[in-house]
């Protein structure tokens, strides 16, 4: 038995990968397209370990995930592929519908054809807490039975995708779940979100740009505490569910880079004395902003048990130490020699 992993050369993926890998004997398969987000130094670690292997591909080419299904005789798929980044949705939508929404359209229909031969099979759909849109201050948190109101295309996209994923359920009857989460942090992270970027830009001595006044709040994720939610929902979540899985770590982001600044004066003192904080400059807003993300995540305790095991103080203490040993990691993601290095070695 195997499971396939979708998108598991992007942050959260390749996590859960190794997580994967580190914890159970059950071999995995990683197919993902290799976007400027997917990085294969990710699971170099993974080279010569017989229980992982790697295809480059889309999830939107049913027949090549209908192979990969048969010739591993997959039990169950996890579903991480997508365009991620919600600045880019901005200014470019097309690849955000093409992946998240025909590309998972593709995916469910290599499910449909397969799902039949395994009765224990699962689908598992990862998708985000962006899909409810955006709370007041003083609003609860987003349950399961929010309605959906996304404000951005990357959320449109992801809406639409779980909509799918519903709809095969209804019509086809396709074993599938559905997480919904807060924002992820951790080892791996392009340095396009705000928690990498930020630290990236500190140790460049270049501008720290937080949009508007900077009190937008999220709901912080360490991404190992993600890991185990989705192991846990995959080994024991009722067919035909959504589980909200968040940190209970609400933080306005001046709060988060200010906290990153303290820890980097901490840990990577600047020659001039001053504080990295020095570097906060105010930039225009994101258009459509949403003003807060918070998490209910009782359902997820309630019925399987699980809670998140890291405090974000040290969470976020874990992640700089991370992006202080892998600077080259960093470097190396935004470089065109990796680019250049998958175009010769995939095409
Ligand atoms: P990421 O951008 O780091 O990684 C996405 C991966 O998908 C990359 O490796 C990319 O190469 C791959 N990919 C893109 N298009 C593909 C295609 N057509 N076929 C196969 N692979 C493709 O994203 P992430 O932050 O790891 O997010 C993973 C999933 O979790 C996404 O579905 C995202 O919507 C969801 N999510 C992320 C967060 C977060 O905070 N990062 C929070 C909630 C939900
Ligand atoms: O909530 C889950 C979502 O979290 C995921 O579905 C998305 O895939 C993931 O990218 C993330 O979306 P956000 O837009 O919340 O993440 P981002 O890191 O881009 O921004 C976090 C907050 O920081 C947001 O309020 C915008 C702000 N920000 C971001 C950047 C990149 C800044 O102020 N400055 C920046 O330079």
């Amino acid at each position: 038995m195997t499971i396939l992993v979708t998108g598991g050369a992007g942050f959260i993926g390749s996590n859960f990968v190794l997580d994967w890998l580190a914890t159970s004997s059950e071999p995995v398969v990683t197919l993902d397209a290799l976007t400027y987000a997917g990085n294969l130094n990710n699971l170099k670690s993974l080279e010569s370990d017989a229980r992982h292997s790697f295809v480059r591909g889309s999830i939107g080419d049913t027949a090549l995930v209908a192979r990969l299904l048969r010739s591993h005789d997959v039990r169950a798929v996890i579903n991480f592929a997508a365009e991620s980044h919600v600045d880019r949705s901005i200014s470019g939508p097309a690849p955000f519908f093409e992946t998240n929404v025909m590309g998972t359209l593709g995916l469910l229909e290599a499910v449909r054809g397969y799902f039949a031969q395994r009765s224990d099979f699962r689908f598992l759909h990862v998708s985000t807490d962006e899909v409810y849109g955006t709370l007041e201050r003083d609003e609860p948190a987003f349950a399961e039975t929010n309605p959906y109101r996304p404000n951005s295309p990357y959320a449109a996209s992801k809406a639409s995708s779980d909509h799918l994923v519903r709809a095969y359920r209804e019509t086809y009857g396709l074993p599938v779940l559905v997480t919904n989460c807060s924002n992820n942090y951790g080892p791996l992270q392009f340095p396009e979100k705000l928690i990498p970027l930020m630290i990236h830009n500190a140790l460049a001595g270049k501008a720290l740009p937080v949009y508007g006044d900077g009190l937008q709040v999220r709901d912080w994720l360490y991404v190992g505490d993600h890991c185990s939610a989705l192991r846990r929902v995959l080994e024991a979540g009722s067919l035909g569910e959504t589980y909200n899985v968040g940190g209970n770590n609400q933080k306005t982001n001046i709060e988060v880079v200010r906290a990153l600044c303290a820890l980097l004066d901490r840990k990577r003192p600047k020659a001039d004395g001053t504080s990295y904080a020095g570097q906060i400059t105010h930039v225009t807003d994101r258009p459509g902003h949403d003003r807060r993300y918070a998490i209910d995540a009782c359902k997820i305790e309630r019925e399987l048990g699980w809670s998140p095991a890291e405090a974000f103080e040290s969470g976020l203490e874990k992640t700089v130490d991370w992006y202080l040993a892998n600077e080259n990691w960093v470097a190396d993601v935004t470089s065109g020699a990796y680019r250049e290095w998958v175009a010769r070695q995939y095409g």
